[in-house]
């Protein structure tokens, strides 16, 4: 039996979820009996060339061709940005149907509304693919984690401005040069001033910490620096120093207290973050029971991010196998932490 799914935009992420979801379809039927096939695509374009090939009927315009199909039980959203992308989510969840997201700007600022919708209307939202790319890190901290009082995440979880660093540093390009490297790689945003900016890290960090402190956190908690001012002699400088500046994100919860930043960071060459290199993600969390654990990996680009709306998409095809709902119970609504500057 076929699964439809609809999804809402094809650009770099979109494009590699179409492709990885044709290569994975027989593994999934094999194992569910449920074979997920991709029914429509909304895109503005119909004309573009997306790098990938479609049946001409696949491609839509109109949002209502996906969120007015009743067969479509799935909705992947790849479209980024708040709106229309928080709408056409709402909208999907009130038909019942199951949502993907990639869109960490969206979770960020709207997280509870879309987590309470899900939850109203008997249908689950996963948001993987939201923070560090490939990296699984929502599902290890929401489940594998959730024995521990997580007191530290600490990481790069920009891949942009990760590359641009690391190019000035490694390969003397100047700012706007590794800048215009980083987009035309597909790892910025469309707007890549809230990569160079901070925000994009600072939205990454309103989720993890959540998440990781059982709490509710809110943009405006995170003290963001970007890294516009870091100029290729800084980058000199800190290297003959035995330094590397990566924009480094840290959360902290002491007793209840939060701290949390986003900044760039002087990291001596001998620590482990120094050598994440590239479009790169790495996060540390220390756990009461765990102890201290790493997380590595590509945090950005066209098919480590499919592979998690991908790892999303079927686990929620196993659950329709299953007849389980699942949605993260994203932050406790209300729940507050104080948060103050430790330094
Ligand atoms: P792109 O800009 O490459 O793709 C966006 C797609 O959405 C395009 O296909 C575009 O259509 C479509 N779209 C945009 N606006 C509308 C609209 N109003 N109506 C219909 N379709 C629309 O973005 P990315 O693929 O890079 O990012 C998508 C999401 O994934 C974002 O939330 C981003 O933050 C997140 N993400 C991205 C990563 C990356 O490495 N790029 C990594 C992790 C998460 P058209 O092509 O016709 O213009
Ligand atoms: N623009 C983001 C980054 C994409 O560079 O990390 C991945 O979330």
């Amino acid at each position: 039996m076929q699964i439809p799914i609809g999804l809402l935009g094809c650009g770099t992420v979109g494009a590699g979820v179409v492709s990885l979801v044709r290569r994975r379809a027989d593994r999934v039927a094999d194992m569910t009996g449920l074979r997920p096939v991709i029914r429509r695509i909304l895109v503005r374009d119909l004309h573009k060339d997306r790098g990938v090939h479609f049946e001409d009927e696949q491609l839509t315009t109109s949002a209502e061709d996906i969120l007015g199909d009743p067969e479509i039980q799935i909705v992947v959203e790849t479209i980024g940005g708040i709106e229309p992308a928080r709408t056409y989510i709402l909208e999907a969840l009130a038909r019942k149907k199951h949502v993907v997201t990639a869109n960490k700007d969206l979770i960020a600022l709207h997280g509870p509304e879309i987590l309470q919708t899900a939850a109203a209307n008997g249908v689950s939202i996963l948001f993987e693919a939201s923070v560090g790319g490939a990296i699984p890190l929502l599902g290890p901290l929401q489940e594998n984690l959730t024995a521990n009082e997580v007191t530290d995440l600490k990481g790069i979880i920009n891949g942009t401005t990760n590359f641009i660093l690391s190019k000035m540093a490694e390969e003397g390009l100047d700012f706007d040069e590794a800048l215009a490297l980083a987009q035309e790689l597909g790892y910025a945003e469309a707007d890549p001033s809230s990569d160079v900016d901070g925000l994009d890290a600072a939205r990454k960090l309103v989720i993890l910490a959540s998440i990781a402190f059982h709490t509710e956190v809110h943009l405006a908690d995170v003290r963001v620096e970007g890294i516009r001012h870091v100029t290729a002699s800084d980058v000199r400088y800190a290297d003959e120093a035995g330094y590397v500046i990566k924009l480094l994100a840290d959360g902290r919860d002491r007793n209840g207290r939060l701290s949390l930043s986003v900044r760039p960071t002087l990291i001596p060459k001998s620590h482990p973050l120094a050598h994440v290199s590239d479009a790169f993600n790495a996060l540390f969390v220390r756990g009461d029971a765990a102890g201290d654990l790493m997380f590595f990996g590509r945090g950005a680009g066209r098919m480590p991010t499919a592979s998690a709306v991908v790892g999303d998409i079927i686990a929620l095809v196993r659950n329709l196998k299953l007849g389980v709902i699942t949605s993260w119970p994203y932050a406790l609504a209300g729940s507050r932490k104080p948060v103050v500057d430790f330094e």
